[in-house]
Formats: C-alpha cells, structure tokens, sequence
C-alpha cells in the first residue's frame, strides 16, 4: 500500500513560499492508496465519496489532477485508483500533497516505475499547483516522509536531529482554510507594501533558526515561546482568524507551552505545544470544546 504523510508547519508558513526556512514535520497521519488495472481511469478517494475519472481541463481540481499526474506515465494500461485519506482537507495538514504522494506511490508500484525521492516530490508538485497555483513544495517534501527537517525552497531538505518527538495537541477550527486564498492575500501586501512584508518574512525566519535550535536542544518552553511570537507575526499578516487566535488563547491557558496556527490559515488547524500527557489530554479537551475538533500527536520522530 503506498502512503502519503500529512504535515504540520512548526513555524514559518508563509515567508516559505518567499524563500524563507520553514520547520515542518511529517505525521505519522496521511492517505493511503492502491492501483489496479481496470477497464476505466478512476480515481475513488474515502471516506469524501469521491470518485472522478481523469480531466486534464476540468474545473474540477480532482480530476483534473489525476489527468495530468496520469499524462506522466506513457503507454500504460487504465488504471483504478482508491485511496484513503485520514487527514481534515483544507485544514493545513498537507492533505492535497499527501494525496498526491499516495497516489503517485500507487501509479509507481504497479506500473513498476522506479523513481527516487527527489524526482517523486518533484512529480508531485505537478498535482499541487492545481490546487494551490504557487505552492513552496514544503507540503510535497513533507508528504514523502521526512521527520523533522527545515524546507527551503528549491533546496534539498535540512533533516533536523529530534532529541524527542515534539509532543503537539492539533485543534481545527471548524472552518475550512483556503490557502490559495491566504497566500494571494499576502501576495497583495507583498505587492502593496513590500517593506514591511519583507520585515516580518525576515522576523519569522529568525524564530525558525531559533526553533532548530529549541529542538535539538529538546528546549519546549524556548521552542513555546518562539511558536507564540511566530502566531503574532502571521496574525499581522491577516492570515489568523478570530476562532484560531481564540484557540490559541484557550491552549496556553490550559498549560500549553506556545500555540500557533499552521499552514494556510484563514480557518483550518493550530497546533499547541506540550510538555506531558496530562497537559495534553486538558490542551485537547479545551480545543475540541472551542474549535470542532482535536487529538493529540508526536511529531518528528
Ligand atoms: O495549508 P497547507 O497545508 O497547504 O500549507 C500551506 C503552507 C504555506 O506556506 C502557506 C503555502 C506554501 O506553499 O508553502
């Protein structure tokens, strides 16, 4: 069975997609997938009841995905695919690129096609920007299995010595996040005050160097601290939304050590930083009371 991971982004969305590190860390949580020769194309994904048959022009993002991630491979038989996601989609976990690794993974095995990572992640960026027009590739990089690792773009990825699995409670929000509507708002600003912009992007890329740090040193309350600043920072950035920074609010008061929300934003899920089981299980019970939905995670390993 091939498998895609989802993703958390520790700190640094955003500034990514304009060169700046980011520190991100695969799930042990992805889509799982399988192909088999069939009479037809077919992509089924579950449990969303979704089932398409490949589109290169198609309005529709799935199919048309599928159609030109299927234009890759020549002359091949037709092929079924089904895969499984166990990730929230929209919800800045790196659903659409884990689904688009799970996918290739599944073309790759039983069409026997020998690919290595590089060229893998590199594929599945073509599936990517149908859904996201700009995206940095930090999701793709993440979805191939990387454990903790600093992105950058266009570069090879930084593995980051984990002296521990960072130990995070992620709450959605309920809403769903649009990131290619967050990143073409922080293009806007970009455009319109390019100063300014630039200043932050440079403010988040010194809490990332000083995250890597916080990590390997195994420092949570230092790394709490930096994740807090990180949220201050992309709230400014009008990426945040009232339900997130509420969330975040409520997970600090509960114990956690710094709260922020990750990928996209503008809906979507946060993430809390923990330090013991029982802090987590309370951080948890107050994030699915004032969001919709959360559970616990040990990230990086
Ligand atoms: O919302 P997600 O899981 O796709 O994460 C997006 C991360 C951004 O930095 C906002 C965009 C990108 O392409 O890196």
């Amino acid at each position: 069975m091939a498998f895609g991971h989802g993703k958390v982004i520790l700190l640094g969305e955003h500034s990514v997609v304009y060169g700046r590190p980011a520190l991100a860390a695969s799930l042990g949580k992805g889509v799982r997938a399988r192909a088999e020769r069939a009479e037809q194309d077919r992509l089924e994904v579950e449990p969303w009841a979704v089932s398409v048959t490949p589109a290169e022009a198609s309005d529709e993002p799935l199919a048309r995905a599928f159609g030109e991630v299927l234009a890759m491979y020549e002359e091949r038989p037709k092929l079924h695919v089904r895969a499984a996601v166990e990730l929230p989609g929209g919800a800045g976990l790196g659903c659409s690129a884990a689904l688009g690794v799970a996918v290739l993974r599944a073309l790759d095995e039983t069409l026997v096609v020998d690919r290595d990572r590089e060229a893998l992640v590199e594929a599945s960026m073509t599936w990517e920007r149908v859904f996201h027009g700009n995206p940095s590739g930090v999701d793709n990089a993440m979805a191939a299995g990387a454990g903790m690792a600093i992105f950058r773009r266009g570069e090879p990825l930084e593995a980051v010595h984990v002296a521990e699995p960072v130990h995070l409670v992620i709450g959605h929000s309920g809403a769903p996040g649009s990131t290619k509507t967050t990143v073409a708002e922080v293009r806007r600003q970009h455009e319109r005050e390019p100063e300014r912009v630039e200043r932050i992007f440079d403010g988040i890329a010194s809490l990332v160097r000083n995250a890597r740090l916080a990590v390997e040193a195994a420092d949570w309350p230092g790394l709490g601290k930096l994740m807090d600043l990180n949220q201050a920072l992309l709230s400014s950035l009008m990426v945040s939304t009232n339900e997130l920074e509420e969330m975040c609010g409520a997970a600090r008061e509960a114990g956690a050590l710094g709260a922020k929300l990750t990928g996209g934003g503008g809906g979507g899920c946060m993430i809390a930083l923990v330090d013991d089981d029982e802090t987590a299980e309370r951080v948890r019970d107050t994030l699915a009371e004032v969001g919709s939905d959360a559970f616990v995670v040990r990230a990086g390993a």
